[in-house]
């Protein structure tokens, strides 16, 4: 074949795609439950939003963008993730003046230029909720456990939860300067990344996957242990609410996240069903972010489901729903065709599923069509039923035929889906 997809890309097609619509119908019907609202941001952004919020050490925007100049000489890229575009779509349509906290959600593609494996794709969708204005551990309790629901909804079982709090501004120098005493005497050992994030950002070393820095990184100080007194106290009540609505947890204080813009809580959602990519979501809060980007100081907690390795852990034991059509019209000869095509378009602006065969099939092969598409009921019309006025309804499950009034289809077919 001439072209094929792009690497690390790929297409969804039926019938799995509509494993696809489980997961994300499944996941519009919780959040409604929990007042979240759609946002649609582009795919498309200026490249500076993604500098600013993921960070310029970080891998995403040193290794991964989708990065190009447009025509007009602007920096785009492609999003690699959905928290900075919301939080520049909150600003500038001034979604802050609405109540808090303000709650939306999001799905689409992303673009990450990673190397491709199982679970780890260029092109990938995500499933993301983002709530803004509230700084109160119950919310990110109540996010946690939306998350936790969702899952459950679409089936995955197994899941651990992983929690953390990276603490905020008035903690984390007291941290870095730990860390960066601890590191000084490895540094030389450090991957080049890692040595340049060492002035930079050296928090960042602590979430590099390179397996030398992560053994010289054992025993380092965790941040977790140099909260101020409101990040300890936000954690703690986090906790509690998480017991109080049954959700088990483990704290992980290596739990940094790829991306600068958290603060306090972290978390992330693993199974051990699925190799190295384990995370099938993750979040946090990012508290400073909205400010940053030029709006009023605002607290606001997120996550983003991969729903591709949704899809993988579910599709083993995914049930297709897709049903056939109410009825098949199997016809022969040009009259029986149109009086078919006529009962069948009329049924169709009724909301009923239903299939015509066409002129160039045999009866045959049309009947075979019916079978395979799972048809509830075929309707054979030739010259002899339009010259008796009955067609033959065949129950395509028991197989039984008997007769029926061609002028009656269509009403004995209504009364059969209202009753
Ligand atoms: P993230 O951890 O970069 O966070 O991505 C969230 C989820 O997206 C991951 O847990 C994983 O399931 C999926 N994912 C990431 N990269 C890939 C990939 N290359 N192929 C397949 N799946 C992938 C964020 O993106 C944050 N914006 C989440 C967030 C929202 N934090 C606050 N609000």
């Amino acid at each position: 074949m001439k072209y094929k997809a792009l690497k690390g890309v790929q297409d969804l097609i039926p019938p799995e795609i509509e494993l696809w619509q489980h997961i994300e119908d499944v996941s519009k019907a919780v959040f409604k439950v929990y007042g979240y609202k759609e946002l649609r941001v582009p795919i498309i952004e200026s490249t500076d939003i993604f500098l600013r919020s993921i960070g310029e050490t970080t891998d995403i925007v040193e290794k991964e963008m989708y990065t190009f100049p447009d025509k007009a000489g602007r920096s785009i890229t492609l999003r690699p993730e959905g928290t900075a575009p919301v939080v520049r779509a909150f600003i500038e349509h001034n979604l802050f003046n609405l109540n808090p906290p303000q709650k939306f959600y999001y799905h689409g593609p992303m673009f990450r230029y990673e190397r491709p494996q199982a679970g780890r794709f260029r092109q990938f969708y995500q499933i993301g909720v983002e709530a803004f204005g509230i700084d109160d551990p119950k919310l990110d309790a109540e996010i946690i456990c939306m998350l936790r629901h969702t899952l459950e909804e679409m089936g995955l079982t197994g899941l651990e939860f992983e929690l953390n709090s990276i603490g905020c501004s008035n903690c984390r120098p007291k941290y870095r300067e730990s860390l960066k005493e601890f590191l000084s005497g490895r540094l030389v050992r450090l991957c080049p990344d890692c040595q340049r994030r060492f002035e930079l950002n050296p928090l960042r070393i602590m979430d590099c996957k390179v397996t030398g820095c992560i053994e010289l990184r054992q025993g380092a100080p965790r941040v977790i242990d140099f909260l101020c007194e409101d990040c300890r106290n936000h954690f703690d009540k986090l906790k509690d609410y998480l017991q109080l609505l049954n959700v088990s947890f483990a704290v992980n204080p290596d739990l940094v996240r790829g991306l600068d813009y958290y603060t306090k809580t972290t978390f992330e959602v693993t199974t051990t069903s699925l190799g190295a990519q384990k995370a099938v979501a993750a979040g946090g809060r990012y508290d400073r972010l909205v400010e940053e980007f030029g709006g009023p100081p605002t607290p606001a907690i997120g996550f983003a489901i991969g729903a591709e390795r949704i899809a993988s852990l579910l599709k083993d034991n995914y049930v297709y729903q897709s049903s056939g059509p109410v009825i098949f019209f199997a016809t022969l000869g040009g009259e029986a065709s149109a009086t078919a095509l006529k009962i069948a378009d009329s049924l169709r602006t009724k909301g009923l599923y239903i299939e015509v065969g066409y002129d160039v099939m045999s009866l045959k092969s049309q009947m075979k069509r019916a079978d395979r598409l799972g048809a509830l009921y075929t309707v054979i019309l030739g010259e002899d039923e339009l010259k008796s006025g009955k067609a033959i309804l065949r129950d395509m499950q028991t197989k039984k035929q008997s007769d029926i009034p061609i002028d009656a289809i269509e009403e004995n077919f209504l009364n059969r889906i209202v009753a």
